[in-house]
């Protein structure tokens, strides 16, 4: 492929407000979004403000929506649109700008904290744990996510809600309630904690109504909605509806101490 000059259109602004400019941009062969967008720097828009670090898929930097969806700028290969198509980039949705493609994704850091951390088993020393992989399989497929915060972005319950996310915690956080309740050492269930519950409860894991947009979006193709959020809800539903099942969790939750 010979080089060929694009048309971009690229959200400017700041918290006080913006709109889209136009750009004529030079694109040359194996160039991906983040390529033109650091052209566009280097030649005609030097303040624009974007946020990356790898270039290779790995810190989850680069997020932005690209033609309206969720996409790393660094994976999003020039060559997936037509060249005489206007390619549209602005600032993921979901989060508050700051500027320009910059936006502060504080929401996410906020809700990581509020998931209650891994509980080490008791009697056991660093160095002394031991698991099989067969029963790290499950959680270990989590482990891969860069925290770019697409699905956090895609997720219609924050999207469009700002006055959801008091009470969610979104697909990349309740996925990791289910990562640390699929881990073979995690002890919190001795502890009282019982981290469906908790997901059910305290996450909002009742919005998601299971679109499996977050999954679509993910660069790392976790199957966050089958994997992880499916067999959280189906465990909630089995307690709700279950009467014996709910009166041994009243009964688990009455530690000692109560
Ligand atoms: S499946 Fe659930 S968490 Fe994922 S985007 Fe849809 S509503 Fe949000
Ligand atoms: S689960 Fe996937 S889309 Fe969500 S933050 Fe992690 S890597 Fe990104
Ligand atoms: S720059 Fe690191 S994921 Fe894109």
């Amino acid at each position: 492929m010979s080089g060929y000059e694009a048309r971009f259109k690229v959200w400017r602004g700041d918290t006080r407000g913006g709109g889209l400019e136009d750009f004529a941009v030079e694109v040359n062969e194996g160039e991906v979004v983040l390529d033109i967008i650091h052209r566009l720097q280097a030649t005609q828009a030097p303040d624009l403000a974007v946020r990356w670090n790898c270039k290779a898929g790995k810190c989850g930097s680069c997020s932005a929506e690209i033609n309206g969806r969720p996409r790393l700028m660094c994976m999003t290969r020039m060559s997936v649109f037509e060249r005489d198509e206007t390619i549209t980039v602005t600032p993921l949705r979901a989060f508050p700008v700051i500027r320009d493609l910059v936006t502060d994704v504080g929401f996410n850091y906020r809700k990581a904290r509020e998931i209650p951390a891994f509980v080490p088993p008791s009697g056991l020393g660093p160095g002394e744990y031991r698991m099989w992989q067969q029963d790290v399989d499950r959680p270990q497929e989590f482990r891969k996510c860069i925290e770019c915060f697409l699905c956090q972005d895609v997720c219609h319950v924050v999207r469009d809600h700002e006055e959801n996310k008091p009470a969610y915690a979104g697909p990349r956080f309740l996925m990791r309630t289910a990562e640390l309740d699929m881990h073979p050492l995690d002890a919190a269930s001795e502890t009282g904690l019982d981290r469906k519950r908790t997901a059910q409860d305290d996450h909002g894991l009742g919005y998601c109504n299971i679109t499996k947009c977050c999954t679509e979006v993910c660069p790392e193709s976790i199957k966050i909605t089958d994997n992880a959020l499916i067999p959280m809800k189906e465990s909630a539903a089995d307690r709700k509806y279950d009467p014996l099942v709910w009166l041994g969790s009243k009964i688990r939750r009455r530690s000692p101490a109560d």
